[in-house]
Formats: C-alpha cells, sequence, structure tokens
C-alpha cells in the first residue's frame, strides 16, 4: 500500500491548475491504476470516464508499455538529439506518418507536451512564411473557448478568459467565435447549424489583411472548452477560407488524435486535411510526456531542402528530451496497442452506445445541453452545479471532470457497455440530487 503524505509533507509541491490550500486542506489520492479503473487513496476503485486526462486510451496500467520503457531504459536512457539520431525515433516518426497522420502530413517533429507541440506549429508557421519571402505574416486567428496549453503561444491564442488574464499581453491574435449555438443544443454528433460562422474568418482578414496573418489554430473538436462539436461543414469552410487566402490551417488534435474520434485523427474522420497537426497525450497513452507535429511535406521542403545543404540547423527549435528513447519506446508500444486491438474502429463501432447512453440524460432536471463526437461529451449544467456533481459522482464511484459549468468525459477507448451504463445511472442519479 502507498503510504500518503501527512499535511506537513504537503507544503513543498505547488500543485498545478489545483487551488493548493482547498486541496491541502482536504486532499484527494490517486495510489493506482489499471484498466477502466484509478484506486483512489482510500482503497476505493472508481470509474474512470476522463481517460486520466484526455490521455490513456487503452486504458491505465499497459504491461507492453512498462515492458518497452523498461527495455529501453536499460538499452540507452538517453542521449543528445541534437545532431544526432537513433533508431527508434526515425521508428516511431514513420509509423506515425503510415498509422496516424493524414495522407499528406508526412513529416513529425517531436515535443514532450500538447503546449510545447502548439508553441513548435506556431513557431514553423511564422518562420515558413520568412523563408517563402513573406516575413510580414505573423499574426495569429484562435477561437473563443479554445484551449492551445499553457506556454506563451498556447496562452496567446487560449479563448478561456481564466487562462489569459493573469498574465499580460502575448502574441498579437485575434479571435473566431465559439461554435456553440443555443439552436443546436442537444445535438448528436456534428450539429446541423452554423457552418456559417466560419465566414467570420473573412471579417478578421478583411481588417487585418492576410499578408498580415500567419496561421488559424483551432481544435476541430474543442476539448477543455466543454466538448464544443463543430458544426456540418465548419472545418471545411475554414480549410477552404484559409486557402483562399494563403493562410496556414493548424488542427490542435491533442485530445482528438490519437482514436478519440473514432479515426487516427480528427482529420480524418472530417475529410479536412489542415497544414499542420499537433498532438500529444494518447501518443504514449499518458504514460510518458511526449508530443509530436504532423507536417505538410512542402512545410518541411522549404525549411530542409531549399538552398543549398549546409552546417546551420533549418529550425533554431527543440527540446533536450525531443524524441527521448523512453518516449519513443512508449509510444511504439502504444501505437501496437491501438492497432493490434483496432482501438480506432473500437472507438468507432461504440460510440453510438455512448451518444444513446449521454442523450438519454436529456430531460433530467438541470440538464441544459448534451454534446458528444465520437468518445467524447459534454453535459451543460447550471452555474456552479458541475463541480459538486463530479464530487458526488465521485464518492459513488465514478470520476468525471468539471469544466466550467459543463461535466466533461473522454472514457479509454477499451470502455464496454456495461460500463456505460454505470456512468450513465450514476449521473442519472445525481444531476438532480445537486442544485
Ligand atoms: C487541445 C489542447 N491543446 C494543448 C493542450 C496542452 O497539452 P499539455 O497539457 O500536454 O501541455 C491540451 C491539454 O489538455 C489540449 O487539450
Amino acid at each position: 500500500m502507498t503510504q500518503l503524505p501527512t499535511a506537513e509533507q504537503m507544503d513543498a509541491w505547488w500543485m498545478p491548475f489545483t487551488a493548493n490550500r482547498a486541496f491541502k486542506a482536504s486532499p484527494r489520492f490517486y495510489t493506482a491504476a489499471e484498466g477502466m479503473y484509478m484506486t483512489m487513496g482510500d482503497g476505493r476503485k472508481v470509474l474512470d470516464t476522463n481517460a486520466g486526462l484526455w490521455c490513456c486510451n487503452a486504458g491505465h496500467g499497459r504491461k507492453e508499455i512498462a515492458d518497452a520503457v523498461h527495455a529501453q531504459l536499460l538499452e540507452m536512457d538517453y542521449g543528445n538529439p541534437f545532431s544526432y539520431g537513433h533508431a527508434k525515433g526515425f521508428e516511431l516518426a514513420n509509423r506515425l506518418v503510415e498509422d496516424v497522420a493524414p495522407k499528406g502530413l508526412n513529416r513529425v517533429f517531436f515535443t514532450n507536451s500538447g503546449s510545447e507541440s502548439v508553441d513548435t506549429a506556431l513557431k514553423i508557421a511564422r518562420q515558413y512564411w520568412r523563408l517563402k519571402g513573406q516575413g510580414t505574416k505573423t499574426a495569429f486567428v484562435a477561437r473563443v473557448k479554445a484551449y492551445h496549453g499553457v506556454n506563451w503561444g498556447g496562452v496567446s491564442l487560449a479563448g478561456l478568459t481564466g487562462n489569459r488574464k493573469s498574465f499580460g499581453q502575448g502574441l498579437e491574435a485575434d479571435f473566431l467565435r465559439h461554435t456553440l449555438l443555443p439552436e443546436n443544443a442537444f445535438s448528436r454528433g456534428l450539429p446541423a447549424k452554423g457552418a456559417e460562422l466560419a465566414d467570420e474568418l473573412n471579417d478578421i482578414i478583411a481588417m487585418r489583411d492576410a499578408s498580415n496573418i500567419a496561421a488559424v489554430i483551432v481544435e476541430p473538436v474543442a476539448g477543455a472548452g466543454g466538448v464544443i462539436v463543430p458544426p456540418e461543414g465548419y472545418l471545411q469552410k475554414l480549410r477552404a477560407i484559409c486557402d483562399q487566402h494563403n493562410i496556414l490551417l493548424i488542427f490542435d488534435e491533442v485530445i482528438a488524435a490519437y482514436g478519440r474520434t473514432g479515426a487516427a485523427t480528427m482529420a480524418d474522420k472530417v475529410g479536412v486535411i489542415p497544414d499542420m497537426i499537433t498532438t500529444a497525450k494518447g501518443l504514449t497513452n499518458g504514460a510518458v510526456p511526449m508530443g509530436a507535429v504532423f507536417c505538410k511535406q512542402e512545410i518541411y521542403d522549404t525549411f530542409v531542402n531549399t538552398g543549398e545543404m549546409s552546417a546551420v540547423p533549418e529550425f533554431l527549435h527543440g527540446y533536450t528530451y525531443s524524441a527521448h528513447p523512453i518516449a519513443c519506446a512508449a509510444a511504439l508500444a502504444t501505437l501496437d496497442i491501438y492497432k493490434s486491438e483496432q482501438l480506432f474502429k473500437r472507438c468507432d463501432e461504440i460510440a453510438p452506445y455512448w451518444e444513446a447512453g449521454i442523450h438519454s440524460l436529456k430531460g433530467i432536471k438541470g440538464v441544459k445541453d448534451i454534446r458528444n463526437f465520437g468518445l467524447l461529451a459534454g453535459i451543460d449544467l447550471p452555474p456552479g452545479v458541475a463541480g459538486k456533481v463530479a464530487a458526488k459522482t465521485l464518492d459513488k464511484g465514478v470520476t468525471v471532470r468539471p469544466a466550467g459549468d459543463t461535466i466533461v468525459m473522454s472514457p479509454p477507448l477499451i470502455i464496454e457497455q456495461s460500463h456505460i451504463d454505470t456512468i450513465v445511472n450514476v449521473l442519472q442519479d445525481t444531476i438532480p440530487e445537486v442544485d
């Protein structure tokens, strides 16, 4: 049994995205994780509807990943990734191009997190335009309610006020409206109305001029903002406007990639291919920090295969732990599991049962909207209620995540129908108890 810390032993750790004083007054611990379940400090097992934090797509505690990490640690723990390569880095990039990235996005830059993937993509976009002789293209367009991580680029493009208001000025950015429309309430899958919201990009372009805009970044399905599903045709329109005005389109798929929407990427699921995709989380099943940016070959060629060969790195960017051998080993083992257990297809197959279960909560007192896509769901509740519901469901053996006034869920893709029944039953019991 893990020995839990006493109150005095909890002072040193400044915990992330946590109300530290409140936590330390009333702490909650996890001690173990396996399959669909987390074990709490008091020994209770709770059903994890969030795959950790949108990341353990193959379920918790996968021995194949642990074994691969252990073997890699013994073979080569680490090596300088700047101007040296190692076999697993190349193998992983090839596997991602073959099995995950949409056709045409066949170059991969490794990072250690979603935030780093976002900042990497933004830097690629700016340098790309300089290399093209269009160095005035520096501004970005993002969306209200977006979450793009916590590094400077991601914070500048955050559409969640709380995540940006304390940090002052960041990168220059304009914001498209989010696509949550009251007339789409309780839609299943992609909502029917609202594709024309993408036309606001034309207004921003008219004001800024395309000669000043480097890229548009969107989560194709927004996660932390409350599982906001794009209206049918919306992403297609964004793609068309970006093409028309020579602006790069970046999909932030840190949540959506690796099967969560029933395909390797949301780009593939909806048939809209951006110029770059940022990923992390499900890449290693959450077991080791790692991210990856998928890029169109033309972008890579503009950096690497233009002009004379030289000894100067084409992109002065990288992390000490880019393509860390341990992370590569974990990612390769994860991709093996996704493939052998056909988890992306499995998500697609069980998604209708998930959709039916989650939407059966319509009509319960307080439920204002329900949204779903793949194995994602968001349930809007009255102000202040979501956190209380989450605390109560935890007592009943189900952990759900409050994001503002929305309960968001993204269970491991190994979920069974019986787990879905349990989640729905517990929510059905709990939501009316709280106001
Ligand atoms: C869409 C999106 N982008 C970026 C991030 C940041 O990822 P990380 O926390 O690994 O830095 C997240 C995290 O949830 C995310 O959902």
